[in-house]
């Protein structure tokens, strides 16, 4: 017969555990609370009530529903409390001799049917476990930041836990309103696996200063959908549990450089910078524990004192190219009002690509987005031309051609021949060496990286690519640029990947990697990913719209560039691209797309 479970116990009321409390005691199911002393005690108690509070105020909870909930809540310090509970989940922090101790005292004080879980995120449920005289009763049940709100719960079994108590954490998870995953005791389980490299790496280039911790939290909100940016997200785990976190998937996921904590990391725990719940972590909070940023000596000056700091006058912009890319950058030129000639190969493309301005912006005003007036506007501001020597006199160049090294740097040479002095040129590539094809020319401190996100009409991202020879005018151009465009321009080096991509695309490779040694199902790391960590999609969702070969590709140009042992493309994904299964355009990636 399954479990009743009618009282249950949270030990560490901290970020983790003062939040699985007001889980279950949402729920209906009385919690015995427990801390280390009173002050703790009290800490846990307001976050509880704080929590439920703005619950109210969002008309979440109404205020019968919050005295109830907090009417479950037994508050005590010390173990013994816990005498009579049918679970109790551990949430202390993230150590494993801490952690050890306590399922020790767990299996004293608990009744001998109590289960025992942890919240690990990377510690061995294995070697807790050993800790207690039943490790057949020992789970480890992992909650999601903020316990409340996310959805998932990793159900981590042993080889020794015993069917019937997975079975039964399982339908609590669903009475709970969650939905689980079940796996195996693996470092970091499915998310925090995929998760933590890519923190680790955001940390990396922020020290790296390669980009502000604003351009690197916007490049991956704006880029890729992301609820928060990695850095964001650091403080809200907490900067210290995050470096154990690391740590212990450094050593238990075979010692893979991408975990071993950046060193900044520690030191800032070191100061006691942990992020929200210090008040200060990479972002200054406005008191410890609230989630309110308030400005401080890093945070960036307003847009405004950022353009008037040396950007050039732009009113005439070249765009060459005729694909994808280019229609779209015209149009978000010509709708910012700026004049506009596109430059394409011959009139047949020009025709093509006028159509297809035409019918997106018509598209525009169907919905409403745009009035017919400022349609024929921005139409009237373009000019179609098949012939280079027409951009001698515009300011800027957009250069959107194919991603082809050798066709670039002839098109710059070209350029730096007919276009007059001043002019900022600009290359859309995303995966190319901006400084090769800057030095193409005679002026490479005009030539900056534009990187548009497709379709470049609604991605509100840019990344601005300096090079080592970029001047600071230039940058500041392309930033006052962005900002007219009404796109988040962030700046970032020359590097394989830029921001975006050097930080999405070693997550989908490990994904698949994940996949490949057969720990969970692309369905079940889907979900973790959505239902965890709030993505858009999933992984295997994500590289079947991307297409298998486009994001094998970034991802040999990242290893090749980086010689990062970690970033080697998975041989899975190598073999699904020569089999011809690339995701939705051939029909069949990871899932089968004709049969949907
Ligand atoms: N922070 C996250 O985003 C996150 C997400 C999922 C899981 N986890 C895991 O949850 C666990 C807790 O992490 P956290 O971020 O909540 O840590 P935290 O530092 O915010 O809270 C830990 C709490 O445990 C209390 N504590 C310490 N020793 C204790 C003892 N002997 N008895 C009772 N209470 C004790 C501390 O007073 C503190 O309130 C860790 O295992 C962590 O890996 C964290």
């Amino acid at each position: 017969m399954a479990r009743e479970f009618t009282r249950v116990g949270v030990v560490g009321l901290g970020t983790m555990g003062a939040g699985i409390v007001e889980v279950f005691a949402r729920n209906g199911v009385d919690v015995t609370a427990v801390e280390i002393s009173d002050a703790a005690l009290e800490r846990g108690r307001v976050t509880l009530t704080g929590s439920t509070d703005r619950a109210v105020a969002k008309g979440k909870l109404v205020e019968a529903e919050r005295d109830a909930l907090l009417a479950r809540v037994d508050f005590r310090v010390g173990l013994d409390a816990l005498h009579d509970v049918d679970l109790v989940i551990e949430a202390v922090p993230e150590h494993l001799d801490l952690k050890q101790r306590i399922f020790a005292e767990l299996d004293r004080v608990c009744k001998p049917e109590a289960i025992l879980a942890t919240n690990t995120s990377s510690l061995s449920v294995t070697e807790i476990s050993v800790a207690t005289t039943r490790p057949n009763q020992v789970i480890g049940i992992h909650f999601f930041n903020p316990a409340p709100v996310m959805k998932l719960v990793e159900v981590v079994r042993t080889v020794v836990t015993s069917a019937d108590v997975v079975a039964d954490v399982e339908a609590l998870c669903e009475r709970l309103g969650k939905v689980d995953v079940t796996i195996s005791d693996r470092a970091g389980f499915i998310a925090n696996a995929l998760l933590f490299g890519y923190l680790n790496h955001a940390v990396g280039m922020f020290e790296a200063r390669y980009a502000t911790r604003e351009d690197i939290d916007a490049a991956m909100k704006l880029g890729c959908g992301l609820p928060m940016g990695p850095l964001a997200l650091m403080d809200l785990i907490g900067l210290d549990t995050a470096y154990e976190i690391l740590d212990t998937m450094y050593r238990r996921g075979g010692r893979d450089r991408r975990h071993a904590p950046a060193p900044l990391l520690k030191q800032m725990v070191t100061a006691g910078l942990l992020g929200r719940k210090s008040g200060r972590g990479f972002y200054t909070y406005e008191r410890p524990g609230s989630p309110k940023v308030v400005p401080d000596e890093y945070t960036p000056l307003a847009a405004d004192a950022a353009l008037a700091d040396g950007a050039r006058a732009i009113a005439k912009v070249g765009v060459v190219g005729s694909g994808t890319m280019a229609t779209g950058i015209i149009e978000v030129f010509a709708k910012a009002g700026y004049e506009v000639i596109s430059v394409t190969r011959g009139a047949e493309k020009s025709a093509k690509v006028c159509e297809a301005v035409k019918t997106s912006l018509n598209k525009g005003v169907v919905r409403g987005k745009l009035s017919e007036t400022d349609r024929d506007d921005a139409l009237g501001r373009i000019t179609w031309s098949a012939t280079l020597e027409h951009l001698a006199d515009v300011d800027l160049v957009v250069e959107a051609v194919i991603e082809e090294l050798s066709v670039k740097k002839a098109l710059f040479a070209s350029l730096d021949e007919i276009c007059k002095p001043g002019v900022v040129l600009a290359t859309t590539t995303s995966s190319l060496p901006v400084i090769d094809v800057a030095m193409a020319t005679q002026r490479p401190a005009d030539v900056v990286g534009l990187h548009f996100f497709n379709p470049a009409p609604i991605m509100p991202l840019v990344e601005i690519v300096q090079t080592i020879r970029t001047s600071a005018e230039t940058s500041a151009t392309a930033r006052a640029v962005c900002a007219k465009l009404g796109k988040t321009g962030v700046v970032c080096g020359d590097r394989s990947g830029f921001i975006v991509n050097a930080l999405l695309f070693p997550y989908l490779n490990d994904a698949v990697k994940m996949l490949e040694a057969s720990y969970s199902t692309a369905d079940d790391i889907d979900y973790a990913m959505k239902l965890g960590c709030g993505y858009p999609m999933g992984p295997f969702e994500l590289l079947d719209v991307v297409g298998l070969d486009v994001s094998l590709a970034i991802q040999r140009e990242l290893y090749l560039e980086l010689r990062e042992p970690g970033f080697a493309p998975a041989p899975l994904l190598e073999h699904l691209v020569t089999a011809g299964y690339l995701g939705r355009k051939s029909g069949r990636g990871f899932r089968d797309h004709t049969r949907r």
